[in-house]
């Protein structure tokens, strides 16, 4: 079995916010977790908008904050807040294939294509922060660029420090079953992402030589899995405590006009699969107040103890 801090919570743009890292940090103290990515040019531009712009990292144990962006000076910039912010290392986004990162603006995914950039962009961040530096990257741009040996030989001579690799190339986003190659040989450690979820695929991971495994999607509406992965926690038996909890955090984080909305997702991966929860989530899209959001809650689970 892996030690906590070698099991990551991947970084999930709109999911993994401050209040939601709050969950998974209450179920697995020590485990390795990444913020959803950040812009270097929001972020150096203190864009208040954006509320992540702004998060403390100190009081979230080991924690990584990501972000991405194609302008070498401006990253470097964007991981030295990120260092003062309190995050524990920097992780470069070179995998993202949104338009919006990796055609528009030349960063996340884009970086697959341009080696000379992402080394610069490396170079650059390496050298203005004290803190570990790592990157996230995919198996390459298409079924006929499955370079990321090069992408990782490229960032281990430039002082990175270890690499996630989504079993996935850039052109199949996020359908088709992820593929781990063997990492044996890597010259940094490798941490596997992709279609990870249950003790098994752990295993599997281990024996192709990775160094840690880094859960995505499997983590919506399961907080507690990295707990479970770990050995340290298992599946609540009040998910409804933990749902209130979750709850409020966000209401803390965002207030309820910008909260309410946002946590409707969170509400329908917690309810799914459960009798009624069409029902549920019919009802609780309508509602945009904390009072009768927490009735239905309240409701759809019974009763809450706090957890
Ligand atoms: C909704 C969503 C948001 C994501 N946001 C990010 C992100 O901000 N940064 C990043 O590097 N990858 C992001 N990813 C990719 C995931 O971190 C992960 O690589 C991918 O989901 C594969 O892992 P999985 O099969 O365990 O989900 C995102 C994926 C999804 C589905």
């Amino acid at each position: 079995m892996l030690g906590q801090n070698q099991i990551f919570a991947a970084p999930l743009a709109g999911i993994s916010d401050k209040p939601f890292r709050q969950m998974v940090r209450f179920f697995a103290p020590d485990a390795a977790l990444v913020t959803e990515m950040i812009s270097c040019h929001s972020l150096v531009g203190r864009h208040k908008n954006c509320l992540r712009n702004f998060d403390d990292y100190s009081d979230e144990g080991l924690i990584g904050a990501q972000i991405f962006g194609a302008v070498p000076e401006l990253m470097a910039d964007a991981a030295k807040i990120i260092e003062a912010q309190g995050a524990k290392w920097v992780d470069i986004n070179m995998g993202c294939p949104v338009p919006k990162v990796a055609t528009r603006s030349g960063a996340g995914a884009f970086l697959m294509r341009d080696h000379k950039l992402a080394e610069k962009i490396i170079y650059s961040v390496v050298r203005a922060v004290k803190i570990p530096v790592s990157i996230k990257t995919r198996l390459g741009w298409d079924a006929e660029h499955r370079d990321w040996a090069d992408l990782v030989r490229i960032a281990a001579d430039n002082g990175v420090r270890w690499a996630a690799l989504h079993g996935r190339t850039r052109s199949q986003l996020y359908t088709g079953a992820a593929t781990h190659p063997d990492v044996h040989d890597a010259p940094i450690p490798i941490i596997a992402n992709g279609d990870i979820k249950t003790c098994a695929d752990v295993q599997e991971m281990q024996k192709l030589g990775y160094a840690g495994v880094m859960i995505g999607r499997a983590i919506y509406g399961r907080p507690w899995l990295l707990g479970e992965l770990s050995g340290v926690a298992t599946r609540p038996e009040n998910i409804g405590a933990v749902v209130m909890r979750h709850l409020d955090l966000v209401l803390e984080y965002y207030g309820a006009k910008a909260g309410i909305p946002m946590f409707r997702k969170h509400l329908a991966w917690y309810s799914a699969g459960m009798p009624n929860s069409g029902d549920f989530r019919i009802k609780i899209n309508q509602i945009s107040d904390e009072k009768s959001l927490k009735q239905e809650i309240l409701q759809f689970w019974g009763c809450v103890d706090a957890i």
